[in-house]
């Protein structure tokens, strides 16, 4: 089959691989419709290089139709159409029936001491063979599969498998709707979702965002835009009685721009060989916190931050001054897919379109196109917000 995979720091190739096979009783295998890039995917292709494999293959926002399944699998058949969430988790462990299937101890990378282990990522979750590819093996397909209609388009369906539940869980972590303001900084994918949801759930949203097409975008679905260069900080807090938004998410995460050092130490890190760049980065490594600390600044005193943005420095300094003065509480996390998607299954479907999934994807492009895919994704060129691989057409590029 041919699979994307990732070569070398900014550098992704679609090659031949073998086609995956059954495993495990509990396995199952897709033929993969639709396969989206994730923001998670660009810190895999860049930052995060010295714990990638030339070769792996990535991606782990897919869905599409089961093949074949292993003798112990009752939930779906063959012929079925399946969205596939990005966590591996098996459903049964103390970790799946607290409502925590990202920290599923099943599957946890004990070896590496982290949670669950995640489809398409790096050693530091498991090095799964991911789902930008034309089929891919999913492992616990019971709870790893969630079935969906065959009547609607695949973009209805596809953000199930990652950053509609991620902005989800974001905005419930942040304490919408008791708390009645949210900023949402960085509009990205997750970003807008977030920033939709909380809408949708009723509260005041402002973003902040660089980008000037993914503040427009974010405008249309009544957002109160910002860009990072204007004094946001202090004309959000201006439109809040001077307290600030009662609650914060960070949809940036580990490459924040205005990070300058951070970041350079990033790229030194990344050309580095990995031998020595994964300890180095495991015990030593910083991340761009800009982001970050721009949510700590911004929150009202006694507010919430929710951190959807991937972290994963070592030994990234934090203001614990500004945290504990001004009493505020945090929460973040890899995403819970499964634990949301069956709130969120309703609103995908409903014709009005609540959360705006319609309006979302920018760039849908054959999977042979991946490599031109990251380099859009990446430099927000195109007006590039999200892209999604379709491994069942072969032609040239064509924009929604
Ligand atoms: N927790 C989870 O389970 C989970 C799941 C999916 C994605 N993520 C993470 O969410 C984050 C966002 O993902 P995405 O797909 O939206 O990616 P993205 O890279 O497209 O979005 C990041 C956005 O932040 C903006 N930005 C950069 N620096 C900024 C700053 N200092 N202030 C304000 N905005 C800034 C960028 O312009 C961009 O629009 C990533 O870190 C990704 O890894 C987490
Ligand atoms: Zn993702
Ligand atoms: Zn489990």
């Amino acid at each position: 089959m041919r699979a994307v995979t990732w070569q070398g720091t900014e550098h992704v190739s679609v090659e031949t691989v073998p086609d995956p096979i059954l495993q495990q009783p509990t396995d199952a295998i897709v033929r993969i419709t639709s396969t989206a890039i994730c923001g998670s995917d660009l810190h895999l292709y860049s930052v995060l290089g010295p714990f990638m494999t030339p070769g792996d293959i990535i991606g782990h926002e897919p869905m599409g139709i089961v093949e074949e399944v292993g003798s112990e699998v009752t939930g779906v058949r063959p012929g079925d159409r399946v969205v596939v969430p990005f966590t591996i988790s098996c459903g049964h462990c103390a970790m799946c029936g607290q409502g925590l299937p990202s920290q599923c101890e099943t599957t946890q990378v004990t070896e590496r001491g982290t949670g669950a282990a995640l489809l398409g990522y790096s050693k530091l979750y498991g090095q799964v063979p991911g789902g930008q590819a034309e089929h891919l093996r999913v492992p616990h397909a019971d709870y790893g599969l969630m079935k969906v209609g065959t009547e609607l388009p695949d973009d209805n369906y596809l953000f199930l498998s990652d950053i509609l539940p991620t902005a989800w869980q974001a905005v419930q972590y942040a304490g919408v709707p008791a708390h009645r303001t949210l900023a949402v900084i960085g509009l990205g994918p997750v970003g807008q979702l977030s920033a939709r949801i909380g809408r949708h759930l009723g509260a005041r949203v402002f973003g902040i965002d660089p980008v000037p097409e993914r503040r427009a975008m974010a405008e249309r679905h009544g957002i109160e835009v910002l860009d990072l260069n204007e004094d946001a900080v202090g004309e959000i807090r201006e439109r809040t009685q001077g307290r600030g938004p009662d609650a914060v998410v960070d949809a940036v995460g580990m490459e924040a721009e205005g990070s300058p050092v951070a970041g350079l130490a990033q790229t030194l890190a990344g050309k580095l060989p990995d031998a020595v760049a994964q300890p180095l980065m495991e015990r030593a490594g910083v991340d761009r916190l800009a982001a970050l600390h721009t949510a700590i600044d911004l929150v009202r005193r006694g507010g919430t931050v929710s951190l959807s943005g991937v972290y994963g420095g070592a030994a990234s300094p934090m203001p614990l001054l500004t945290m504990f003065d001004k009493q505020l509480q945090l929460r973040m996390g890899q995403c819970n897919v499964r634990v949301w998607t069956d709130a969120l299954l309703p609103l995908v479907e409903d014709p009005e379109d609540p959360l705006g999934v319609g309006d979302l994807v920018t760039h849908r492009l054959p999977l042979e196109e991946a490599a031109v895919g990251y380099d859009l994704f990446q430099r927000k060129h195109d007006g590039c917000i999200k892209v999604v691989l379709d491994p069942t057409i072969a032609s040239a590029p064509t924009t929604p």
